[in-house]
C-alpha cells in the first residue's frame, strides 16, 4: 500500500485551498515526517506556483497545483476527481479554504456577510462533502476541515465568519460519525488567531498562534486519534469558560 509508510496521514495529499499558509505549514510539518505527493487547488495559479516551489524545495516529491473556486460549486466533483486521478487516490484531504470577510460591518454591508457565507459554509461545505464522498468510495483515508474557535462564540467582529465555520464544523463533526464505518476519519481543526495573511493588521489577543505551531498540532492530532484539534490546546479549556459567560460579560472583555 502507497500510504503505508507516511505514517497514519497517509503519502498522497490534496490540499483545497491550496496557498493557505495554515495548509502549507501543515503539509511542511507531514513533509519532516516522510516524503509527500501533493496536489494543491486554488482560486490564484501565481500563488499556488510559489506555494508548489516552496514544497519542492522541502523534498515534496511531487506537486501538482490546479485551479479551482469555491464558489463553483457545480465543478468541485470534476475538480476533485481530476486530482484523484493526478495522484492514483488520494489518503488525506485538507480542506483550508476561508474567507474572514466583514469586520464590525454585519449589517453596514450585508452582501459582504453573504459572501463570508457563500465561500466557507455553501462553497468549502460543497468542497468538504465532494472529497468525503471519494474517500468514501475509495473506503479509507482521513478529511481534515479547517473550522476555527469562532465557530463556538462569535464576536461582534466576525458573526458572518462564526456563524459559517459553526455550520461547517457541524457538519464535518457528522460527516466523521457518517464515515466511521466505511474506515474514513475526519479531524476537525479549531485554531484561535493565527498569524497569517488573513489576520494581518488585525489587533493580536492573548493565545495568538503561528501556522507552524498549528500545524504541530493538526500533525500529532492526526498521528493520534483525535477528532478534534484545538490550536493552541489550551483553546479548548480557554473557549469551554467563554461560552459560558453571560453576554454581559462577555461584551465587557472584548467578545
Ligand atoms: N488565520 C487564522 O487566524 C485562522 C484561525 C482559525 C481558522 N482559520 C482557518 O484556517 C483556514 C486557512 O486560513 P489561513 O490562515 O491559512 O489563511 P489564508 O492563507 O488566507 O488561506 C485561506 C485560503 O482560502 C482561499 N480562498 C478564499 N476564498 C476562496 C474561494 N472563493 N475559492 C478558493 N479558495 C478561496 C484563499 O485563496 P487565495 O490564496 O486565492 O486568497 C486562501 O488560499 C481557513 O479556513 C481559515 O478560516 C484561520
Amino acid at each position: 500500500m502507497r500510504g503505508a509508510s507516511s505514517g497514519s496521514s497517509g503519502r498522497r495529499v490534496l490540499v483545497l485551498g491550496g496557498a493557505s499558509e495554515i495548509a502549507l505549514a501543515i503539509v511542511a510539518e507531514l513533509q519532516r515526517q516522510a516524503p509527500r505527493e501533493v496536489a494543491l487547488l486554488g482560486r490564484d495559479p501565481e500563488a499556488l506556483a510559489r506555494v508548489a516551489a516552496q514544497l519542492r524545495e522541502q523534498g515534496c516529491e511531487r506537486v501538482v497545483t490546479a485551479e479551482l473556486d469555491a464558489l463553483d460549486t457545480d465543478g468541485h466533483e470534476r475538480a476533485i476527481a481530476a486530482a484523484w486521478e493526478e495522484l492514483g487516490g488520494v489518503d488525506l484531504v485538507i480542506v483550508a479554504v476561508g474567507l474572514l470577510g466583514e469586520r464590525g460591518t454585519l449589517l453596514e454591508d450585508i452582501p459582504a456577510a453573504l459572501d463570508v457565507l457563500r465561500v466557507n459554509l455553501l462553497g468549502t461545505g460543497s468542497l468538504t462533502l465532494r472529497a468525503a464522498q471519494r474517500l468514501r468510495e475509495q473506503g479509507s483515508g482521513t478529511l481534515v476541515v479547517l473550522s476555527s474557535v469562532a465557530a463556538q462564540r462569535p464576536r461582534p467582529t466576525n458573526v458572518a465568519y462564526g456563524a459559517s465555520k459553526a455550520g461547517l464544523d457541524a457538519l464535518a463533526q457528522g460527516l466523521g460519525v457518517v464515515l466511521a464505518p466505511d474506515g474514513v476519519r475526519v479531524v476537525v481543526v479549531r485554531p484561535g488567531f493565527v498569524h497569517t495573511r488573513m489576520t494581518h493588521g488585525l489587533p493580536v489577543p492573548p493565545l495568538a498562534s503561528t501556522p507552524q505551531a498549528v500545524a504541530r498540532r493538526v500533525v500529532d492530532g492526526l498521528d493520534g486519534r483525535a477528532a478534534i484539534v484545538w490550536a493552541p490546546r489550551i483553546m479548548r479549556l480557554a473557549m469551554g469558560v467563554i461560552r459560558l459567560l453571560p453576554r454581559s460579560l462577555f461584551r465587557r472583555i472584548g467578545g
